[in-house]
């Protein structure tokens, strides 16, 4: 390597690892089937035999909430002959088939089947449902599909802690908004966006004036585990959207917690918790979801508005950017340029892309690219 190769600028990802369906199919069995990715908001399953049926990359599961009030996840396939068990939330008191009818306990046992007792050697306790890991994070559900993945204290240390300390209510807060947006771009093209705020200036006016300070405004990597962390201080108070009491703990601070691969939480000043959630659908398309909490899911003003100006400003400003990159990601003249990497960090650095890409590169790699 010469002096000059040393020097020279990091650049960004190569186009191919945001358009070429081989790359998401490697990442669709590896990463997102060996990362903790969210299920669902825990209100959903609060009593013995609420279920939540999801799609995480590519396949059915669903969580359950036992009789002994364990909340466990399954494969969503009956172990008779692979009809599909539940869809969408609701109720129920046993897992039943609608195939043949064989049901199952709460707890993935097989519970009983239409003339079984005829079959020679049948061993109802050698049925199960396959089971998927269930972990929960202040009331947010989030399943692995790898049996030995590292618990997500592994992944994401001491997050746990500074959420209850940002958010001191978080334990009881239930959503009050779900907002849905589908994007046409590949997944790694919006979680990037979502990582700078490069951008925030010219594309945000919104949020970089009525929300947050840009000169305080940074996101760092932590040094253990896949956490990226949004800094900043809140805005003037007689420039912000919305009305801020700064009298309790961080409430003068902006914070995200951002969950590689693809999950965010986010408190804007005054504590209010909103999370950010992608689920990649292939390679060209995602769905995006904000989430927007109150204590209880109790109706409020100040987070509907905010909800809305979020929704009209920073997520369709957002939406616009992204389908763009979408799109010159498959042009032939393009070519991955430097990314804009400074010590100092700040609003104008693009320091966490350089730590995502290396992930995004790991997790390709690791699946024999
Ligand atoms: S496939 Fe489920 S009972 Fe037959
Ligand atoms: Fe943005």
């Amino acid at each position: 390597m010469t002096v000059r190769d040393a020097a020279a600028p990091l650049r960004s990802l190569e186009a191919r690892y945001y358009t070429d369906p081989a790359i998401f199919e490697r990442e669709r069995r590896g990463l997102l089937s060996r990362t903790w990715q969210f299920a669902g908001h825990e209100s959903l399953v609060r009593n013995e035999g609420d279920y939540l049926a999801v799609e995480i990359a590519g396949e059915s599961l669903f969580c359950v909430r036992g009789r002994d009030g364990v909340l466990r996840s399954f494969h969503n396939v009956c172990q008779h002959r692979a009809h599909p068990l539940l869809q969408g939330a609701g109720g129920v008191r046993a897992i039943v088939c609608p195939y043949h009818a064989w049901s199952y306990e709460l707890d993935g046992a097989f519970r009983s089947g239409p003339n079984v007792a005829s079959v020679p050697g049948f061993d109802a306790s050698a049925i199960r449902l396959a089971p998927v890991r269930t972990e929960t994070l202040h009331g947010f559900v989030f399943v692995n599909l790898d049996d030995n993945a590292a618990p997500m204290e592994a992944w994401y240390p001491g997050v746990r802690e500074e959420l209850a300390e940002y958010v001191p209510d978080i334990g009881v807060l239930e959503p009050l908004e779900w907002i849905e947006v589908p994007e046409r771009c590949n997944w790694k093209v919006s979680v990037e966006n979502y990582s700078e705020c490069y951008h925030c200036t010219l594309n945000h006016p919104t949020f970089a004036t009525g929300v947050v300070r840009p000169e305080s405004y940074d996101i760092r990597a932590s040094d253990r585990g896949y956490v990226l962390r949004h800094v900043s201080e809140c805005q003037d108070l007689e420039r912000m959207s919305y009305p801020v009491d700064l009298s309790k703990p961080h409430a003068g601070e902006y914070r995200s917690f951002f969950l590689w691969p693809a999950f965010s939480f986010q408190v804007y000043p005054g504590n209010l918790l909103n999370t950010y959630h992608w689920r990649p659908h292939d390679a060209d398309t995602c769905t995006v979801w904000r989430g927007w909490f109150t204590p209880g899911g109790a109706e409020s003003e100040t987070v509907r508005r905010l909800a809305r100006q979020d929704r009209e400003t920073t997520v369709a400003e957002d939406l616009r950017l992204v389908e763009s990159v979408g799109r010159g990601l498959k042009s032939p003249g393009y070519r991955p340029g430097p990314l804009v990497l400074d010590p100092a960090g700040g609003l104008n650095a693009e320091n966490a892309i350089r730590t995502l890409q290396q992930w995004m590169r790991e997790a390709v790699e690791g699946e024999g690219a």
